[in-house]
């Protein structure tokens, strides 16, 4: 089974891809991590972020066990990592480059100990429309840009990056105005949209999963 959660930064992806992940055995692809790997080798080589030769040229190159170590850097997840994951994934080339990894996965889905997988959940932004249009069940996750970035504000702070609210605010918004400009970050058509503004976690996981438990008996027929 093949499972897409798509939508902006900080919607609660993530925390619903790891529960449905353990709950139905299934392997996990962040892809956002293809885009800050790719922005991170920008910033280690002291590159621009607009040189797009560069980063086309790192996307080629980057290979899973390269992505693995380059999200141990602490600047990874930071806020400095998400501008330049942006900033590259606006480039054309450097998807197409990236693609073929993303769907390989899912060919061969495999968890993080490396042993096989019967399916897996993908979460990003296009993972329903470009990486795996024919997935099982498609999830679209949003919620208000405030509420997205009050709760990556309390997560960097959590990790000791002291920076403002206003600031995480600004970039969340500027984000989302680069990322949603693609076709491609649209909802799928056949995805399923949550909004968790006013959602708990538990209530978006108990959503997920009656939709999943509802798709797996029309799929088992
Ligand atoms: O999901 P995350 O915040 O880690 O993604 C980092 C950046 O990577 C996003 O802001 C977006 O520009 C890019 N991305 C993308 N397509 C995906 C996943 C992430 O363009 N499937």
């Amino acid at each position: 089974m093949i499972i897409t959660i798509d939508g902006p930064a900080a919607a609660g992806k993530g925390t619903l891809a790891g529960k449905l992940a353990d709950k139905y055995n299934l392997a996990y692809f962040d892809t956002g991590m293809v885009y800050r790997a790719v922005g991170l080798e920008m910033l280690l080589g002291g590159f621009e972020l607009g040189n797009v030769d560069a980063a086309v040229r790192f996307a080629r190159n980057l290979t899973f066990p390269r992505m693995m170590e380059l999200s141990r850097n602490p600047v990874f997840r930071s806020l400095e990592g998400s501008k330049a994951a942006s900033a590259v994934a606006a480039v054309p080339e450097v998807r197409t480059a990236l693609l073929q990894m993303q769907q390989d996965f899912s060919k061969n889905p495999v968890f993080a100990d490396g042993s096989p997988a019967k399916g897996a959940i993908y979460d990003g932004r296009d993972t329903g429309t470009v990486v795996c249009p024919r997935a099982d069940i498609k999830f679209f996750v949003t919620a208000s840009p405030e509420i997205r970035a009050e709760r990556r504000h309390k997560e960097y702070l959590q990790k000791g990056q002291a920076v403002d609210y206003a600031e995480v605010l600004e970039q969340t918004i500027a984000r989302d105005q680069k990322d949603f400009a693609r076709e491609s970050s649209q909802p799928a058509k056949d995805a399923v949209i949550f909004d968790t503004s006013g959602l708990s976690i538990d209530e978006v996981f108990a959503k997920a999963c009656e939709i999943i438990e509802n798709r797996k008996i029309t799929l088992e027929k």
